[in-house]
């Protein structure tokens, strides 16, 4: 009999990733996806603890469900990713209706660990086990794709910035063989993905085993599926500054696949508070990185991520980020205000006045968004290739992601999904471009 699952994705891509291999692995057990909890037999909320509020969040929306298990005692409950990591127990007692909680690094254990609550047992998982939970988590075959794809390739980060869970939730370091990602990436083609996002906390330190059995670079391993027929576009994400090696940079000027955007969070525009933050870069030396990178690709859109009131952050301080963001120009920025995380070295630290972390939130993210309103409107009167992902809201159109990844429509195109085709950009709206395609 199929089961139904509702699976809940908070956070970052490489949970949306491991949402589609957790729903895959339960497939084997019969469970089909379902886009409401109403009717699931198994909901999984696959969880973020970046930030305090994604914790809390979790914590409610757990709190939503009590009533649907309460009409259907079959139903199970599971929590997975990065509160499931940090909090294990601490979640089963301050919601026992939760059956089942299993950490990032167990999903190749759920088929088990749901039969273990079919029986009435609970189950829980925060290991960091040593087999690679990526070969038990093989795919269904086959199954058609959407023409764009993460694939995570390297996970955990042993960089300890000051304020981040990360290195505790995701562990050390470690990177996937070559060969098998490219097996998957071969396969996602042969799915119809025509664009592949390779994943990481710290994605540019990758150093997977090569055929050689040396480690390769990132560098070194884009230009392999540079060569996967069929695969179109590639990009990766999150990087770390001091890990933009000479031949990944190289590769943005020479490599045709690699897309013209680079999210490079630097976090803060002052030196003493990178320092606090344990960055081990200074303002200065992220800004020469993102020129030797204009200067093999002058067109790339930069991205970026600031925390704003980290502790001890003065307004000179704030008053670097603002000038650090107007040199560099973001395509986009994410920023947030700081939020202690237990466990982590800034927690201790004496804390920012909440209004004044507030206040500076606002400015900065008036200034980001003046930029990226600049840099989409610049757009306009351009040639850009878009990948077609979907059929847009109006007859007749369809919708895609430039090179840049702005959202582009073109209306009455006869594109089909998955295809990759040269549009000219025509207007700028509040969150996409219009475009027509070129012949
Ligand atoms: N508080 C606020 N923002 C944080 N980030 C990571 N940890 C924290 C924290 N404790 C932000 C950083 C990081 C992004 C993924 O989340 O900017 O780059
Ligand atoms: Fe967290 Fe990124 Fe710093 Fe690693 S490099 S500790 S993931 S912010």
């Amino acid at each position: 009999m199929t089961k139904k699952l509702y699976i809940k994705t908070y956070g970052c891509q490489m949970n949306v990733y491991d949402s589609e291999r957790m729903a895959e692995a339960l497939g084997g057990q019969g469970y089909v996806e379902t886009q409401s909890p109403d009717d699931a037999d198994m909901i999984l909320l696959n969880t973020c603890h970046i930030r305090e509020k994604a914790a809390e969040k979790v914590y409610s929306e757990l709190g939503r469900f009590k009533g649907l298990k309460a009409e259907k005692p079959d139903l199970k409950i599971g929590v997975a990713g990065c509160v499931a990591q940090a909090e294990g127990q601490e979640i089963m007692r301050r919601q026992p209706m939760v059956d089942l909680v299993v950490g990032p690094q167990s999903y190749h254990r759920l088929p088990e660990m749901e039969a273990k609550t079919r029986v009435g047992e609970k189950a829980l998982d925060t290991d960091f086990p040593e087999e690679d939970k990526f070969e038990h988590l093989k795919s269904r075959p086959k199954a058609k794709r959407a023409p764009s794809a993460f694939l995570t390739v390297q996970e955990g980060c042993d960089k300890f910035c000051a304020f981040c869970v990360v290195p505790y939730t995701r562990g050390a370091e470690v990177s996937r063989p070559v060969e098998r990602i490219l097996t998957e990436a071969r396969d996602l083609v042969e799915r119809g993905v025509r664009e592949i996002t390779l994943l990481g906390q710290n994605v540019n330190a990758y150093h997977g085993a090569g055929a050689d059995g040396s480690d390769w670079s990132l560098a070194q391993l884009i230009w392999a599926l540079d060569k996967v027929d069929g695969l179109e576009r590639i990009r990766f994400t999150t990087s770390h500054p001091n890990d933009m090696s000479d031949d990944l940079i190289e590769a943005h000027g020479t490599c045709a696949k690699l897309m013209p955007y680079l999210h490079l969070p630097v976090q803060s525009g002052s030196d003493k508070i990178l320092k606090r933050m344990n960055r081990a870069h200074t303002a200065d030396s992220y800004l020469r990185l993102i020129e030797r990178i204009r200067a093999v690709r002058p067109d790339i859109l930069m991205s970026g991520d600031f925390i704003v009131g980290f502790p001890e952050e003065t307004e000179e301080d704030f008053q670097a980020t603002l000038d650090l963001v107007k040199e560099v120009q973001y395509g986009y920025a994410y920023s947030f205000k700081y939020s202690t995380r237990p466990g982590t070295p800034a927690a201790e630290r004496p804390q920012v006045d909440a209004a004044a972390a507030d206040d500076r939130l606002q400015r900065l993210q008036a200034r980001i968004t003046d930029d990226q309103r600049l840099i989409q409107d610049s757009m306009v009167g351009r040639e850009v290739g878009v990948l077609f992902e979907k059929p847009g809201r109006k007859l007749g159109q369809m919708v895609g992601k430039s090179d840049y990844l702005h959202a582009v429509h073109v209306a009455d195109c006869p594109a089909q999904v998955g295809e990759l085709r040269r549009v000219r950009i025509v207007d700028s709206g509040a969150n996409s471009l219009a475009g027509e395609l070129v012949d």
